[in-house]
């Protein structure tokens, strides 16, 4: 299925009632704020609003799976199951997430199913709708870590500029809890830190 097809308000339709009944509420609200500031960040950077609105609607559809179904689907993807992943295998569910779009809805579009599985961790080499996605997952309005000053510290920027401002807000978060940090976050961190 292309772009033009699963960004139809039909298709649209069909995805926010399949996350209505698949999701707990509070899940199914904030993917739909995630889809929401998605179209935001996309037009506030003059990228398509329909493709960011439908992968933030989507983002999180695997985020509820059981640890078993979660190492399953994000196998399939072909890339290594880590330890690191098995011993949090919630770190899975973007990757696993990606290969439902593509196994159960027919999605076969490589950006939106990079940016779901890049959306957990964050990684170096994000196209532009991964780092919309990743931004707007972390700063949507029903978030409660969000203060008004650091959605401030965000006016003015652009968009890796924004990725990055998030992107240390995890670390620092891991940081306080004593939480190891995933390689591929820091990957991408350096990846901004030594970009022109
Ligand atoms: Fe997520
Ligand atoms: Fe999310």
């Amino acid at each position: 299925m292309n772009s033009a097809d699963f960004t139809s308000d039909a298709f649209v339709a069909k995805m926010d009632s399949y996350l209505k009944n698949h999701l707990s509420p509070s899940r199914y609200e904030h993917s739909a704020s995630t889809a929401d500031t998605c179209r935001a960040l996309a037009a506030k950077f003059g990228y398509d609003q329909k493709l960011a609105y439908f992968t933030g609607l989507a983002h999180d559809i695997a985020r509820e799976y059981s640890k078993e179904e979660l190492v399953e689907w994000a196998s399939r993807d072909g890339k290594p199951v880590r330890d690191l992943d098995l011993a949090s295998p919630v770190l899975l569910h973007g990757r696993a997430g990606a290969m439902v779009l593509k196994k159960e809805f027919g999605i076969e579009d490589q950006d939106v199913l990079d940016a779901l599985s890049a959306h957990t961790t964050g990684t170096a080499g994000m196209k532009s709708l991964a780092k919309i996605l990743f931004v707007a997952d972390y700063i949507e309005p029903k978030r409660k870590h969000i203060t008004p000053e650091f959605l401030a510290s965000l006016e003015g920027l652009d968009l890796d500029g924004m990725v990055y401002a998030v992107l240390m807000g995890t670390l620092n978060h891991l940081a306080s809890k004593g939480k190891g940090v995933d390689p591929e976050a820091l990957e991408l961190k350096q990846e901004l830190e030594h970009a022109e």
